[in-house]
């Protein structure tokens, strides 16, 4: 946040022509009718009444009609950030409107927290009652109400699912929790995931090990409040941000990455930056705070006596991932410095090694890489959208001879 007030401070005197493309005013459904893809806005209530945005782009490019007999896949994004994730760059780039090209029925998910999602029944995110969540909630209720609405809407039984870093995550805990929630995710594929995040190494080579316990006591100061940047100061930052001196820091494209290996499209990270970091809760970050400290996956700490009180033990219950069936399928980095290795590998890989259904290590991609990279669309989306059909057809040809 420092930083954000620094910046701000500086570059408020000048009045500053942004030169950004314009899909840095658009919402998801606007970038998509812009590039020429038919958009949809589909609305979720969740058990704990949040109202929450599906955007869908049910054809490939400068269609109106298209079949409906497709297979449905449910693309979830990661912290800080919503379903503009899915759709950064050009038509020919974005896992959007990729995976609607190949011939699917795209749905993208907008966590409670995210801009298009800041709705509730009861009361509105001036509400501090808004902001109560972590993604202990978001898998609980967001996904769970989601994942059932594209069902119900798309009269089908099951759906492709991919998530990105927070957003394998949710997905992790909802399938350990709940097994039978499972049958409804047909193949699980994260990337970036993340479970544990006891080895996220490379922060604490930036910023030093004291710098987790100045967040904890800095977050523990704000507790149901959102964390967002206003609109006007977060266009300020990015009009700044790209200009090139500052993309690495602005992107946390940080750690071990070259510059030649650089992925993002340097001039749309004014663009990216629009819409990057999205608001979520501070409690949120505690959480993921929490985790790092703890090493575990685990719901959220509330102390001994709060533990008590919301669980009936005195420390928070933890995620068996071992109990998870649906076949999953990780796509990660050695160059990730927050969907560490070896936490893949100790945590991920041992306790569900017997439903790991495929793996693939990119070459130095960094975190963000995975949605935001220019060329994930040769090298990633293909494999994702290989794996799906195959298992696809096969299905409707198993139903086709009656078994
Ligand atoms: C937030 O949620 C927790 C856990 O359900 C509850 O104990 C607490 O009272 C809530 N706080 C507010 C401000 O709503
Ligand atoms: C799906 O949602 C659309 C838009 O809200 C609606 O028109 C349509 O009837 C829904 N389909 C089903 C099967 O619920
Ligand atoms: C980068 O983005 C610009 C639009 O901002 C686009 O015109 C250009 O083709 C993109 N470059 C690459 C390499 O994808
Ligand atoms: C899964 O575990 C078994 C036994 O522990 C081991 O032999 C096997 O190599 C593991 N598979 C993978 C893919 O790690």
């Amino acid at each position: 946040m420092c930083w954000v007030l620094f910046l701000f401070s500086i570059f408020s005197y000048f009045s500053p022509i942004l030169s950004i493309d314009q899909e840095c005013y658009m919402t998801v459904p606007e970038i998509a009718n812009h590039f020429g893809y038919k958009s949809e806005v589909h609305l979720a209530r969740t058990k704990d009444d949040y109202i929450l945005e599906l955007h869908r782009f049910p054809c490939a490019k400068n269609q109106q009609t298209c079949s409906s007999k497709k297979p449905a896949i449910f693309m979830q994004h990661g912290l800080l950030s919503d379903g503009f994730c899915y759709i950064p760059n050009m038509p020919e780039q974005s896992p959007g409107f990729v995976f609607a090209d190949a011939g699917f029925d795209v749905w993208i998910a907008n966590s409670r927290g995210t801009p298009a999602s800041q709705k509730h029944v009861g009361f509105g995110p001036e509400d501090q009652r808004f902001w109560n969540f972590t993604w202990e909630q978001m898998s609980q209720f967001d996904l769970t109400a989601s994942v059932d609405y594209v069902l119900r809407n798309t009269s089908q039984d099951f759906l492709y699912y991919m998530g990105h870093s927070q957003g394998t995550m949710i997905m992790f805990a909802r399938l350990a929790e709940n097994p039978e929630f499972g049958a409804k995710i047909r193949q699980f594929h994260a990337l970036a995931p993340v479970a544990t995040v006891s080895h996220i190494g490379g922060l604490f080579q930036l910023f030093g090990k004291k710098f987790l316990e100045y967040v904890e006591i800095l977050l523990g100061r704000l507790p149901y409040t959102p964390l967002s940047i206003p609109k006007t100061i977060q266009q300020i930052i990015s009009f700044f941000c790209s200009k090139f001196i500052m993309q690495d820091i602005c992107t946390l494209d940080i750690g071990f990455i070259d510059g030649n290996e650089k992925q993002f499209n340097q001039s749309r990270v004014g663009v990216y930056l629009c819409h990057t970091p999205a608001a979520t809760s501070v409690k949120d970050l505690q959480h993921w705070v929490q985790l790092v400290k703890s090493q575990k996956v685990a719901k959220f700490d509330y102390g001994i006596d709060g533990n008590i009180i919301e669980y009936g033990r005195s420390t928070p219950p933890e995620y068996d991932l071992s109990k998870i069936q649906t076949p999953t399928y990780l796509y990660w980095s050695k160059d990730d410095i927050l969907a560490d290795t070896q936490d893949i590998r100790e945590t991920i890989w041992r306790q569900m090694n017997h439903t790991i259904a495929g793996s693939l290590e990119m070459p130095h991609y960094s975190h963000m890489d995975f949605v935001f990279g220019v060329n994930a669309a040769q090298e990633l989306y293909p494999k994702i959208i290989e794996n799906i059909r195959k298992d696809f057809d096969g299905w409707r040809k198993s139903k086709i001879h009656g078994f």
